[in-house]
């Protein structure tokens, strides 16, 4: 019965099941004989760090929906119903917040491994362009998250953020009109941003997830010292540096589980609110589109990309610098899309590549760091002249990247793991 080619079980119910679903072919292929090279290290955690957040917010989010009023006249009062009379509402509102930002940790975290072991090269480049839609579409998520708690900053965030379609030419305003569905923020857009976030990203996101974990497993992990582990196989045709993922990474990934726990539940318990970071305090305010708060900034994880729009200060030619920001901070995330094609170098690993591709990736999660303070914090003359310098080094990261992982010099790769 089923499928004969596929692995079933000798008898039992795993037998009934394996006619019907390949149960057993696919826990032996993703899990117990996915050979993952032996070498993985600190930075392999975030993988299944980001897939616990991701579940973590969608349960969260389930019970919170369960009490949350989306209207322009409840919105707010909801929240606050949430935090003190839900039964442990206030423990399900901060791991959905505090998630939120756990969240970002943990995927720049895993970002910047695939930066430091070339995991986006060839033959990973889907692997890297499904992460790089996920990561855009947490963004959105994010974004139309923060505006349900119908506080000040949830209204004048969202009113900057939409704002910036209405600097595109021509159709911008009318966009900007048809993102909110009414001529200024209003309830309407609260109830759109609703259904959105609730429902429509995280189907889209999860089915990202789902796809962004076939790429990976159809062409194998990559690991940090970048080689090849199928070149080299038993005579049973096992990679010699391969090890089953099951037990013995699903081991290491719970041990990473365990510790991650225990700082979340740290930050949740006792700085629930990120020091104004994960909750900013004019979100305490219920939104007031008559008074705008002094300073406006976006939640950390934006802030670079906020600088970078900042940095912008002139027109050029016909074209405005309110646009041009915008141009430039859609740039400073298009371009990563791109990047399994400006990365050169014959090697993939950091480990093995020559001294500009180390300065340049030094330089640029340095930039990458200062935009993100300088995003969260008022602008003014020099602090501007720094996001404008922190901005060219983010972009010559990717532009020059063609040039310098080909001239420089790059070390001989082992032949096997090395640890
Ligand atoms: C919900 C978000 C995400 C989830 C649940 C997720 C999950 C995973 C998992 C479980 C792995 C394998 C384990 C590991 O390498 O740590 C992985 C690998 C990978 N992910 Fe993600 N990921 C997410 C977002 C992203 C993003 C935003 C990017 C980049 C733009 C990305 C790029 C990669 C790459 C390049 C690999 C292969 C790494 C290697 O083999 O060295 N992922 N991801």
């Amino acid at each position: 019965m089923g499928n004969p080619n596929r692995v079933k079980a000798e008898s039992g119910i795993m037998r009934w099941v394996d006619d019907r679903f390949p149960a057993t072919q696919m826990w032996q292929d993703h899990l117990s004989k996915y050979y993952a090279p032996k070498n993985f290290n600190f930075w392999y955690f975030f993988g299944s760090l980001a897939m616990l957040l991701l579940v973590n917010q969608i349960l969260t989010g389930v019970w919170l929906t369960m009490s949350y009023n989306p209207s322009g006249e409840g919105a707010f009062a909801s929240v606050e119903y949430i935090m003190r009379d839900v039964e442990y509402g206030w423990l399900i509102r901060y791991m959905h917040s505090t998630g939120a930002s756990a969240f970002f940790v943990v995927i720049y975290l895993h970002m910047f491994r695939a930066l430091l072991y070339g995991s986006y090269k060839a033959p990973r480049e889907l692997v890297w362009i499904f992460g790089m839609a996920i990561y855009l579409l947490l963004m959105a998520e994010a974004f139309m998250g923060y505006l349900l708690p119908w506080g000040q900053m949830s209204y004048w965030g969202a009113q900057v953020i939409i704002s910036l379609f209405a600097t595109i030419p021509f159709i911008g305003p009318d966009l900007a009109q048809w993102i909110r569905g009414d001529f200024l923020i209003s309830g309407i857009t609260l109830n759109r941003f609703f259904a959105l976030h609730v429902v429509a990203l995280p189907i889209v996101i999860l089915a990202l997830v789902v796809l962004h974990i076939i790429a990976l497993h159809e062409v194998g992990s990559n690991n940090p010292d970048g080689i090849d582990i199928k070149e080299k196989k038993d005579e049973s045709g096992k990679p010699l540096d391969g090890i089953p993922f099951h037990p013995y990474y699903t081991v290491k990934d719970i041990f990473g589980v365990a510790v991650f726990l225990f700082v979340f539940a740290m930050v949740i318990f006792y700085f629930p609110e990120g020091g104004g970071y994960f909750l900013e305090r004019p979100n305490f305010e219920p939104a007031n589109p008559m008074v705008t708060p002094d300073h406006i900034a976006p939640v950390w994880y934006f802030t670079p990309f906020y600088a970078i729009l900042r940095a912008i200060t002139f027109d050029i030619g016909p074209l405005q610098a309110e646009f041009l920001g915008v141009v430039f901070m859609g740039g400073a995330i298009a371009v990563l899309f791109v990047l399994p094609w400006l990365d050169r170098s014959p090697v993939r690993s950091m480990r093995y590549k020559g001294w500009m591709s180390k300065v340049a990736l030094l330089l640029f999660a340095i930039s990458f760091v200062i935009l993100g303070i300088l995003g969260a914090i008022p602008a003014t003359p020099i602090r501007t002249a720094v996001a404008q310098l922190c901005t060219v080094l983010y972009f010559a990261f990717f532009l020059l990247m063609p040039l310098y992982t080909k001239l420089e010099k790059s070390k001989p790769v082992p032949e096997r793991v090395t640890g």
